[in-house]
């Protein structure tokens, strides 16, 4: 049995010129696990905290290190569980949840390194088993893909332009198989390129590679979105073209956290200062009006009556979607079920900062009939694909990794190609 050998890390930048850290992780038998960690933007209050760059890389040199080294990689829930106690605080603030995450993700890629299995292999039988490796497991069969859901249209914290709403996506079929989903998105994305330009507009992109328009409103988003969609010719032929609401569907992650000022949310670029009543009908006259499936954080956390009333009305209606209410964190995921306040979760694992705690979060969110969205951050890295293999592993219903540009985002959906193409292809 390999035992962990050495631990190191050092600062690397991520896609937002912030430092981050890689972390990387020796077995005696030679297998290498290496891992860079993500960063929001518009965080949830009870994410785990990260640390400044150096300071999380000096935790994982030292006490860290001194903590793992010798431990068997293949009992996650021993790692994950001695870094937990060591910190000993609810949001990992002593130690950091970036430090923290980086030893985890990192110990769970040379595991299956030394396997010599695929990550997202090797991460399946720690979700069927509890986070400890089972040797006896059987290959992963035909599974549920992930549906990529591309966010093709930034604002709110992502942003340099006024449209107070953060991601605007378009969401291919789920019966679509993915790398068909993947050319719908890059079609999507081209064709908004040249409508965006020939309408005088500029092409910037945000920090998840979805442009950046200046004097947008949500519906003039909405519509130009519609509009892109529907001058895509498929492989440049006249009468080949996508349908909205049959191949495609809209998504809206509102970030309502990020404009809410007191009981208030201030849609500034249409000068409104809404209730979450208020904001309930703005969204119900939305969706009367476009063929939107997916709302994610439609009030801020801590507007739970919001929450509620909205899940009340529309459940029927759209798929309505925790991320900064809940934050990867089955303590705040039970509250919501309690409550019946979503019908789908959103999984980063820096939002909570082990491998662990993220597959009980998500083993719970399954067991609550939830549907799972796993997601990269807003400050990402190219090196870091390990969210792919998670969706696969866990067999999510969506992954969220940005517009279909940006290398950051797309070394995400590329490595969903590579394991579609090698191992479930047809
Ligand atoms: P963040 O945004 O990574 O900046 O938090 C992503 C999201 O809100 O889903
Ligand atoms: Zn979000």
């Amino acid at each position: 049995m390999p035992k962990i050998k050495d631990i190191t890390c050092h600062k690397v930048l991520n896609s937002r010129s912030e430092w981050t850290i890689e972390t990387r992780v020796e077995l005696d038998d030679g297998a290498v696990g290496t891992q860079t960690v993500p960063d929001g933007a518009s965080t949830g209050e009870n994410e785990a905290l990260h640390l400044e760059a150096q300071k999380a890389a000096a935790v994982v040199n030292d006490p860290l290190k001194d903590l793992l080294v010798s431990k068997n990689p293949f009992n996650q829930l021993e790692i994950d569980t001695l870094m937990i106690d060591m910190d000993g605080t609810p949001n990992k603030r002593v130690l950091g949840g970036n430090s923290i995450l980086s030893v985890s993700l990192a110990v769970s890629n040379a595991a299956a390194k030394s396997l010599n299995l695929q990550l997202f292999e090797y991460l399946h039988v720690l979700y069927k088993n509890n986070s400890v490796f089972k040797p006896a497991y059987s290959k992963m069969g035909s599974i549920n893909f992930p549906t990529p859901v591309f966010n093709i249209l930034n604002g709110g914290k992502h942003a340099d332009n006024d449209l107070s709403f953060q991601e605007f996506m378009v969401i291919p079929a789920k019966t679509t198989p993915y790398p068909k989903q993947l050319e719908m998105g890059v079609f999507v994305y081209n064709s908004l390129h040249k409508l965006l330009v020939s309408q005088g507009y500029e092409s910037g992109v945000g920090d998840e590679g979805g442009f950046a328009p200046q004097g947008f409103t949500t519906k003039k988003a909405l519509t130009t979105i519609k509009q892109a969609v529907e001058e895509v010719r498929v492989d440049g032929e006249k009468n080949n073209r996508l349908v909205l609401g049959k191949d495609l569907f809209l998504g809206m992650d509102v970030a309502a956290e990020s404009f809410h000022v007191g009981d208030r949310y201030e849609i500034k670029e249409e000068s409104l200062k809404l209730d979450h009543a208020q904001l309930s009908s703005y969204y119900g006259d939305l969706l009367q009006q476009y063929p939107i499936i997916y709302l994610e954080d439609p009030f801020y956390e801590n507007d739970i009556e919001g929450w509620e009333h909205f899940y009340q009305n529309y459940k029927q209606k759209v798929m309505i979607v925790a991320d900064d209410l809940v934050v990867t964190n089955a303590k705040y995921l039970k509250a919501a079920i309690k409550k019946n306040l979503a019908s789908a979760v959103i999984i980063k694992p820096n939002q909570v900062g082990t491998v662990s705690e993220t597959l009980d979060f998500i083993r719970l969110a399954k067991s609550a009939d939830m549907s799972t969205i796993v997601s990269h951050r807003s400050g990402d890295t190219p090196e870091d694909t390990f969210i792919s293999d998670l969706a696969v592993a866990v067999e999510a219903d969506f992954i969220k990794s940005g517009s279909p540009a940006r290398g950051e985002r797309v070394a995400k959906y590329n490595r969903l190609l590579d394991i579609f193409d090698n191992f479930f292809g047809s």
